[in-house]
């Protein structure tokens, strides 16, 4: 049984998502921890109610960025991990952290990477005029919101959109495509090879959804 740990700031509603598909599908996997930066999070509670082991590591509470690293993967390590993922984590890490967990670290960004890594991704997508927005799965490389893509989600942006109701809209297929990657990297059926991932079973590294937002389709 492989362990994850999920890392969250906020709402959590990705870890709700894969914490959902890995007790329904039944995963060779479970979440065995969620661990906030932040103490207020949201998430938090959703975890706890589920019995996973939930800790915060406070940010404020440490004099930098390496000593922050540090106790997160203290706390991390605990659990010995075969995968750490990142669901809606606000923090950048850094270099150490990001190498320790080298191969074995994911986030979901909702944007179409390369384009509009950081923050504010929706209101940067609606002032470019871009016509379709989406989001991303990578592993994560010491670049901010960089690193080999495992998954893509495609949803249109659509004339009266505003930041609100793009972000609402690609949640949607951040909640589809998320618990996938996850699974297939749990599964062990994703290969990492010279910055480029793929599927070993041929399954699309790629989700498309239709204006509706409703019905999405694969392949
Ligand atoms: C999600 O939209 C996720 O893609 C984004 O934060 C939100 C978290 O929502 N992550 C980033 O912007 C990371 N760069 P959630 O807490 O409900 O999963």
């Amino acid at each position: 049984m492989k362990r994850i740990v999920i890392l969250i700031s906020g709402r959590g509603s990705n870890m709700e998502a894969i914490v959902q598909a890995s007790a329904h599908e039944a995963w060779p996997a479970r979440v065995v921890a969620v661990i906030s930066n932040r103490p207020q999070a949201a998430g938090l509670a959703f975890a706890q109610a589920h019995g996973i082991s939930v800790a915060v590591v406070d940010h404020q509470a440490h004099a930098d960025r390496p000593a922050f690293d540090q106790a997160l993967a203290d706390a991390i390590d605990q659990h010995q991990p075969h995968l750490v993922v990142l669901a809606g984590f606000m923090r950048v890490l850094g270099d150490a952290f990001v190498r320790h967990y080298e191969g074995r670290l994911l986030n979901i960004h909702p944007s179409l990477l390369p384009a509009f890594p950081g923050l504010h991704t929706h209101r940067r997508a609606l002032e470019a005029g871009c016509k379709v927005a989406g989001a991303t799965v990578h592993f994560v490389t010491s670049e901010l919101d960089h690193g080999p893509v495992v998954m893509q989600a495609v949803v249109p942006v659509l004339p009266k959109d505003d930041e609100r109701s793009l972000a609402a809209r690609v949640l949607v297929a951040e909640h589809l495509i998320y618990p996938r990657a996850v699974r297939w990297f749990v599964e062990g059926s994703l290969c990492l090879q010279a910055g480029v991932v793929r599927q070993l079973e041929g399954q699309p590294q790629f989700l498309l959804a239709q204006p509706s937002g409703s019905v999405l389709a694969t392949g």
